[in-house]
């Protein structure tokens, strides 16, 4: 019996180096048509694009990977999860740029100043995940070097950045406060409210 378009098609997307990068919701297209190459998800169109209003956030990572985020799922207080943004309709998850990545965290509402709490959606914040010193992912959640509280550290040259005040510099050598990505409640879920606030990545010339 000969193998028909369809186990060859199906085949190709069996190799393992390629298989964990296909989007559920196009592998049946993609793959069983046998003219079309396997797509990974980071070259989807969308996934590279900066985290748009009305994106859910999923888990970036863990037994949960992939799933949408909500407020129950965070413990209060920290520490914080990594999460990518994910287009609803197209259900595209944005993590073809490292950039898009963030750290959302439950915190309580009385902390936050007066700005952070206006992007903020029942106390959770969300921040860009990557230093803007030299752009290293941000890694740590631990007790600032000048304070008794929980702030995002970058190992890489030591930069605080305190999510309750917007993601000021509380310490280190970081030029500026991470970018915020404002959030809604929709349904139980978080949601993107608003592009970043600023710049995301490191700033070569300043
Ligand atoms: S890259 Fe984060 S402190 Fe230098």
């Amino acid at each position: 019996m000969t193998r028909t378009d369809t186990e060859l098609a199906t085949a190709m997307c069996q190799d393992p180096t390629r298989r964990a990068l296909i989007l559920t919701a196009l592998a049946t297209g993609a793959c069983l048509a046998s003219s079309s190459p396997c797509i990974a998800e980071e070259d989807l169109p969308g996934s590279n694009e900066r985290p748009q209003k009305g994106d859910v956030l999923v888990f970036a990572e863990g037994d949960r990977a992939g799933e949408v985020i909500k407020p129950q799922d965070l413990q209060a207080g920290g520490p914080p999860v990594r999460a990518w943004p994910k287009d609803p309709k197209t259900s595209v998850v944005r993590k073809g740029s490292r950039l898009n990545e963030v750290l959302v965290v439950k915190l309580e509402p009385a902390e936050l100043d007066e700005e952070t709490r206006s992007r903020a959606a029942g106390g959770v914040v969300a921040y860009s995940a990557i230093c803007v010193h030299t752009g290293c992912p941000i890694t740590a959640w631990v007790k600032a070097a000048g304070g008794d509280k929980d702030v995002f550290k970058c190992v890489c040259h030591n930069s605080e950045y305190d999510p309750r005040q917007g993601a000021q510099v509380v310490f280190g050598p970081a030029p500026r406060r991470l970018p915020a990505l404002p959030l809604a409640m929709d349904d139980g879920s978080l949601t993107v409210a608003a592009t970043f606030i600023g710049k995301v990545g490191a700033q070569q010339a300043r």
